[in-house]
């Protein structure tokens, strides 16, 4: 019996779209090898422990789920991310109910992107950035290392921003800061206030 297998989703925009914020030769590298190979890794993952269940091999569980947990993470976090973004906008504007939101969680919109942006440049080596949302709809910023670690159990991603370097070296070398700063051009805020309200 064949369990659960995960597939790449297509970007719902151009490869160029979200230049020159990110380059269409970053988006191409970015989704189709780097996201590509996390969706290989868990289904390699997944598939080990089918045949460690049935005997066809004997399994090392602890470097697998290291491995699952690694990959999945990575295809997950890389789905949001790229839903997070839209075409680039020069005024990218979001909906007023999310400046609520962010004004009363962070004390305003310019707070919560100085927060945001100091978290991502504080990752250290490769990792995410991200808005989260608790159970009862409190919003903050967390950090994930890698794909999977030092993130808070239950809390959902609505908006993450990937800091490891494949996501940015090519157009902005080490400066990730700027890449975190001229990443709000693309976000969709539209996407955001969605998951926050499901
Ligand atoms: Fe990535």
């Amino acid at each position: 019996m064949q369990g659960v297998r995960y597939t790449l989703s297509p970007l719902t925009y151009d490869y160029d779209a979200l230049q020159p914020v990110i380059s269409k030769e970053i988006m191409k590298l970015h989704h189709d090898k780097h996201h590509q190979a996390y969706v290989n890794g868990a289904n390699a993952a997944l598939e080990l422990l089918e045949k460690g269940r049935t005997g066809v091999v004997i399994v090392n569980l602890k470097s697998v789920m290291r491995d699952l947990s690694f990959n999945l993470n990575g295809h997950l976090l890389h789905e949001i991310f790229w839903k997070n973004m839209r075409k680039y906008q020069d005024k990218n504007e979001m909906p007023e109910k999310l400046a609520e939101l962010l004004i009363k969680n962070f004390g305003s919109v310019d707070a919560f992107k100085k927060e945001f942006v100091e978290a991502g440049k504080a990752v250290e080596a490769s990792g995410w950035v991200m808005l989260v949302k608790d159970s009862e709809g409190n919003l903050m910023v967390t950090q994930v290392q890698n794909h999977n670690l030092l993130g808070v159990t239950g809390f959902k991603p609505v908006l993450v921003n990937d800091v490891w370097e494949h996501a940015y070296y090519l157009d902005y070398t080490n400066d990730r800061g700027a890449y975190l700063e001229k990443w709000w051009n693309v976000v969709n805020w539209d996407d955001v206030m969605e998951r926050i309200n499901t």
